[in-house]
């Protein structure tokens, strides 16, 4: 009854605030755990070879995404986190950062909000190791020190965008309606029991079939909520105001996971079909000769004709 009376009222306000398709598979907000002290620590509770003994292919598919390594990059990115702390962080006069020791998970989400938005969970501890983390690991691929090398890209690898990043922590979007995700369930495409006695339920998220649910971290712009704001994925601004906005009505979910055929394994230029999927390329040309004036006479010319029409959801490239 009380379950029963608890779901009214959710619809009630729902209704009442003219919001359509919201679910209550979320609950009260739930107490925070301890704060994870270590990288081992952090990575461990969002470990996503959990989940490989049923869940075999997905968990494939997804060990070849960036999502796998999204600390690492391509290996591009965990540098470029070193660049924006030295050249960024450390020479702007108000940001608490002149030092390494200094560095902060606040510092940190300035990346780490889309790179590792589980971060919020750690100490200030674990936003220090990370970029010490990084620095041994450069300076043993310039060592040449092998061994090392792999040893310290595993451990940066081991903090990504994994299974329990997108089907709970991300899952509900709009809280206050649909409730804060719940640490015994994971979130799909229905409500349920899940096999899995570390994680006994399965609830509906309410979009995560849906662009907005990428849109989290591929965003629209400048990250106006961060003292900082940066500016790195920017794809759902320009697929909502270039691409719904001239009647584009696929979701990024129907391009990159299902009509690609790639399911958890999401890729973009990297991957063959995805190029093919991008555009259609139309080249005409033709010679001819051409009476330019009397000084230069009759000269030899060409016309080439290209045609480039975009197919992706998006601008591309991105970044
Ligand atoms: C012991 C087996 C087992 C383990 C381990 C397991 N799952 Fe599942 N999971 C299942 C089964 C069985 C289903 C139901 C499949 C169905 O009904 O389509 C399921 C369903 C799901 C669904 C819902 C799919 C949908 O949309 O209907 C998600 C999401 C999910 N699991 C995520 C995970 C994650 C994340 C982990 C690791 C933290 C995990 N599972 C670990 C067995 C398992
Ligand atoms: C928690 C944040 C987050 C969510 C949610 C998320 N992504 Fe990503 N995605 C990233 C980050 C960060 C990268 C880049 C990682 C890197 O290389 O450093 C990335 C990389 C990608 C790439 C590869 C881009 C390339 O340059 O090759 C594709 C494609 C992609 N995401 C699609 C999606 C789609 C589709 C969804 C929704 C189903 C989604 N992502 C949800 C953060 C996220
Ligand atoms: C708004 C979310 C967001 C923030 C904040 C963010 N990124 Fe990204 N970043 C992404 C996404 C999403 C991608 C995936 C590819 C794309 O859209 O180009 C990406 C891609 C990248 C890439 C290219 C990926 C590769 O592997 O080659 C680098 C490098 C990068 N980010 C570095 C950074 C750094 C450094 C910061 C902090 C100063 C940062 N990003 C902040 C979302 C973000
Ligand atoms: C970047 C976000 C993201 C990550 C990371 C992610 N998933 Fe998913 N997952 C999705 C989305 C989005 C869907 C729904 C796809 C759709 O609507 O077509 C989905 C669907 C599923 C389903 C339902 C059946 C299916 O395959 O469509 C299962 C099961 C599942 N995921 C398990 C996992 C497991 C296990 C992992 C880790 C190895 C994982 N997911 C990592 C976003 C993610
Ligand atoms: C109509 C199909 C379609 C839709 C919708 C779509 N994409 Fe794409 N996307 C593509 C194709 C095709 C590419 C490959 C083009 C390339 O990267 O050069 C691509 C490329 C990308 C890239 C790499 C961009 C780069 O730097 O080149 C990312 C990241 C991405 N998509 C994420 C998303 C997200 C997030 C959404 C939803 C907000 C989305 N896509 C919607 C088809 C689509």
């Amino acid at each position: 009854m009380k379950n029963l009376f608890s779901l009214a009222a959710c619809l009630f306000v729902v209704t009442a605030l003219g919001v359509s398709g919201a679910y209550c598979s979320g609950g009260p907000r739930p107490a925070p755990l301890p704060k994870a002290k270590t990288i081992k620590e952090l990575a461990d509770r969002y470990d996503s070879s959990k989940c490989i003994e049923c869940h075999e292919e997905a968990h494939e598919q997804w060990e070849n995404s960036l999502h796998s390594h999204s600390i690492l990059g391509s290996p591009r990115t965990a540098p470029t986190i070193l660049t924006a702390i030295d050249k960024g962080l450390k020479r702007f006069p108000f940001s608490g950062v002149k030092d390494d020791k200094d560095i902060t998970v606040e510092s940190l989400m300035i990346c780490a909000k889309c790179h590792l938005p589980q971060l919020d969970e750690a100490t200030d501890d674990v936003a220090q190791e990370i970029v010490a983390t990084i620095r041994a690991w450069q300076k043993a691929g310039k060592e040449g020190n092998e061994d090392l090398y792999e040893e310290l890209e595993e451990k940066i690898s081991s903090l990504n965008i994994g299974c329990m990043v997108c089907h709970n922590k991300m899952a509900i979007i709009h809280k206050w309606s649909d409730g804060y995700p719940q640490r015994d369930t994971v979130y799909g495409s229905q409500d349920g029991e899940h096999e899995y006695e570390d994680l006994p339920k399965i609830a509906k998220a309410p979009a995560l079939s849906e662009s907005i649910f990428c849109g989290q971290c591929h965003g629209l712009g400048p990250n106006f909520e961060l003292e900082h704001p940066s500016q790195c994925g920017t794809l759902y601004g320009s697929y909502l105001y270039a691409y719904v906005a001239h009647g584009g009505f696929e979701t990024c979910q129907e391009c990159h996971m299902n009509k690609s055929g790639l399911g958890h394994d999401m890729q973009a230029y990297n991957d063959e079909d995805m190029i093919k999927m991008a555009l259609d390329i139309k080249v005409e040309a033709r010679s001819l000769f051409w009476r330019k004036n009397k000084a230069e006479g009759v000269i030899p010319m060409g016309i080439i004709m290209v045609d480039l029409y975009n197919k992706a959801g998006h601008v591309i490239p991105d970044g």
